[in-house]
């Protein structure tokens, strides 16, 4: 391995010299399952195939990785600073805030192009993510589908797919179908979450607030007025660019919770509540060595509950029996547990755009398809805390609300001027919509 010679050496021979002029001296590198990838301090970045034999591994041999596809016309591009990887993926840092994202099939692709015609080729395939150009990632970390990068403001963004809707990402909070407002796209029932398009133009962040999954959960059961989003769930779930749109609504409204002004005096040092260290990934796992500023955590957590004074008349006024409506909910008939289930079962369904009892009470279904159809018993919507009736996202117990108690499911004027339907005013963008890239290879 070559290394520059200190102050007052000289190169010791002429082949060293030129390693010098055509490698560099390796600033840092990733071992991957089969290759080695380096980058120089001359801003290039190699690979090499790890060679198995009885005794040991070797690296006979180093080719240049051209990084040159970014569609800059610059022929000098911005030199490479790091590399960062793991098992079959890797990402090239350079020092203009550049990420690019790669893996081994594309090196071996590459590595297995005759030398002569690699040399022109513009061959390797780089993913130019947008949420990772110019944000301060610090590092990356893969996964076997997934990966996550750690910016240098503390946040944690997730990429890629969650086998069997796992969680890796770390944004479902109970998977499906709350994951879907984060823009997960679930493939049947324990399919696949693969995170949309319209998630790689910003990036989709961890959070780690308990709240915030209330808040999710909430929205996912049509918020302070089901029957009126009912229509906006609806292609919220059905339609890939409404689904990523509202994702990405959701995604703005969900960051800086912590940043109001009310609890500055918590945050001293101004790294939020939660501000992630390290990151880590493997297999279908993920991890985070995470600074709690618990004082600021718990002052963010109290700020989303509220004292709600309709549940206090009802305890006044009603028995225990009556069922909470504080959830802004419509009433449904109290006591029975199974008709509780059902009615919120029905909720559930309409967001999964499965068929309701207004369409099997309408007579649009043949029998068995309805209301009570033998689905309904999927143990995936009985069994989960999503469908307990007495933990809607809307109160944290009794007397009390979450803040978002009254908030309707958004309403948005999506990016090719449709307006999603409602009798509410169309919703705010908290820093604006953007421009999406939905060409991102994902
Ligand atoms: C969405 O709804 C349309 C019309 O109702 C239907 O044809 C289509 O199959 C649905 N797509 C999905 C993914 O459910
Ligand atoms: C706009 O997008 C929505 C949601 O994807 C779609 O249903 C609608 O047909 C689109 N309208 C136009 C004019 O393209």
């Amino acid at each position: 391995m070559y290394q520059r010679p200190r102050a007052n050496e000289r190169e010791t021979d002429q082949e060293t010299q030129a390693m010098g002029e055509d490698v560099g001296e390796v600033l840092s590198y990733a071992v991957l399952e089969s290759f080695v990838v380096f980058v120089t301090d001359l801003g290039k970045v190699f690979a090499g195939l790890i060679t198995w034999t009885a005794q040991e591994q070797n690296i006979p041999d180093i080719i240049e990785v051209p990084i040159q596809t970014d569609g800059s016309t610059s022929v000098e591009g911005s030199p490479a600073t790091d590399v960062q990887g793991s098992f079959h993926s890797f990402a090239v840092f350079k020092q203009n805030g550049e990420v690019l994202i790669s893996n081994e099939d594309n090196l071996r692709a590459h590595w297995n192009t005759k030398s002569d015609t690699r040399a022109q080729s513009d061959a390797l395939t780089f993913k130019r993510i947008p949420a990772l150009q110019h944000t301060g990632v610090i590092s990356v970390a893969f996964g076997d589908y997934h990966f996550h990068a750690l910016h240098s403001n503390g946040q944690i963004s997730s990429y890629g797919t969650e086998p069997q809707g796992c969680g890796a990402l770390g944004l479902g909070g109970h998977g499906d179908p709350e994951g879907r407002l984060r823009g997960i796209r679930y493939r049947g029932v324990g399919g696949d979450g693969q995170l949309l398009a319209h998630c790689y133009t910003r990036g989709r962040h961890v959070w780690f607030e308990e709240e915030k999954k209330e808040w999710i959960r909430f929205m996912t059961s049509g918020g302070h007025d089901p029957e009126e989003a009912k229509e906006r769930l609806r292609m919220s779930t059905n339609d890939t660019n409404v689904q990523g749109e509202v994702s990405e609504w959701f995604e703005q409204q969900g960051n800086e919770w912590d940043k109001h002004p009310d609890l500055a005096a918590a945050d001293e040092d101004g790294l939020g509540a939660y501000f992630a260290l390290s990151i880590t990934a493997a297999g279908w796992h993920s991890g985070a060595l995470v600074l709690v500023n618990e004082d600021l955590a718990d002052k963010v957590k109290q700020k989303c509950v509220v004292v709600d004074p309709s549940a206090e008349e009802d305890a006044e006024s009603h028995n225990e029996e009556e069922p909470e409506t504080s959830s802004g909910l419509p009433p449904h008939p109290p006591g029975a547990v199974a008709s509780t289930i059902q009615w919120v079962n029905n909720w559930t369904r309409w967001f999964l755009g499965l068929p309701t009892s207004a369409d099997s009470e309408a007579g649009n279904l043949p029998a068995g398809q309805g209301y009570n159809a033998p689905f309904l018993h999927d143990p995936r919507l009985l069994n989960t805390d999503f469908t307990e009736p007495t933990n809607h996202g809307a109160s944290p117990g009794k007397g009390l609300k979450y803040v978002w108690a009254d908030d309707s499911f958004p309403r948005l004027r999506l990016s090719n001027g449709t307006e999603m339907p409602g009798e509410i005013p169309f919703s705010q963008w908290k820093y604006g919509r953007p421009a999406w890239d939905l060409d991102v290879q994902i």
